[in-house]
């Protein structure tokens, strides 16, 4: 059954939600066929698949395009596309159309935006519009130039507040869900528990409503994956030797046979 804004919104409290990158048909039907409720076309893209240092290079086509080979595996899993690097700060005119494209030309089911507070009008009028929205807050790695780097957040009383804060007017807004990364968990359980929409958490702790995680980094197809990732398999070993055997085989004449 396909999931929807709906079905996601039922599993709050009921049963934990599962969500993993994918950025295009083969690994979306992978996932799909593990049974995945969300698949998220992240703007990770940028640095895991297309050679970035972040997302911030990552552009709305980049995203469109992946979003489409995504959605093009007619997955039961919702497709949640990430709305790219200070889009979400233009016009809400501009806004609605970015969104309006990824859902339109990329087959996105939901989009997801990285801010709280300062962008909850915007998101309402979204909601309004038909958008479904997924807000994002705590690590937002779009901010990686202002921040200097990647870190936790949710120690400070003031960041804390901000975050409560932040998580309740996404509510208020209209998102179907919110994604905190890099939270700390006891805060995460705290919005968790005062938000009545599904928190899906990355490197916030076990006490959200879901987790995702970046598909290369659980597969063993990155580099350096972050410390709070559990990798469930080395692909990238398992690639590299069947890689070396075929170069082998050819320069051998091993393969092909006649
Ligand atoms: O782009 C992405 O993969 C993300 C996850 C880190 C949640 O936003």
């Amino acid at each position: 059954m396909k999931n929807t804004v709906k079905t996601i919104l039922k599993k709050k409290g009921a049963e934990k939600i599962a969500m993993i990158t994918a950025y295009d048909a083969m690994f979306a039907k992978l996932a799909d066929a593990a049974g995945i409720d969300i698949i998220l076309v992240g703007d990770s893209v940028g640095n895991t698949v297309l050679g970035m240092k972040s997302t911030v290079g990552v552009t709305l086509d980049t995203m469109i395009h992946h979003t489409a080979a995504v959605a093009r595996a007619d997955t039961n899993a919702l497709v949640l596309a990430d709305l790219p690097f200070c889009r979400a700060h233009y016009s809400f005119d501009s806004l609605l159309d970015d969104c309006r494209r990824l859902v339109q030309e990329g087959g996105a089911d939901a989009i997801k935006i990285e801010g709280g507070a300062e962008i909850a009008d915007k998101i309402e009028k979204l909601v309004n519009a038909g958008i479904a929205v997924m807000g994002h807050i705590g690590l937002e790695p779009q901010q990686v130039l202002k921040l200097g780097g990647y870190r936790k957040f949710g120690n400070s009383d003031a960041e804390r507040q901000k975050l409560l804060n932040d998580a309740k007017a996404l509510e208020s807004a209209g998102a179907f869900s919110i994604l905190m990364e890099m939270t700390a968990g006891d805060l995460a359980a705290e919005i968790t528990r005062s938000v009545s929409v599904p928190t899906i958490g990355i490197g916030s702790g076990g006490s959200c409503d879901g987790q995702v995680l970046v598909c290369a980094d659980i597969l063993g197809l990155s580099p350096r994956a972050p410390s709070f990732v559990k990798r469930y398999a080395d692909l990238g070993a398992i690639i590299s030797a069947a890689y070396a055997e075929y170069v082998s085989d050819v320069k051998s004449g091993k393969f092909p046979q006649e």
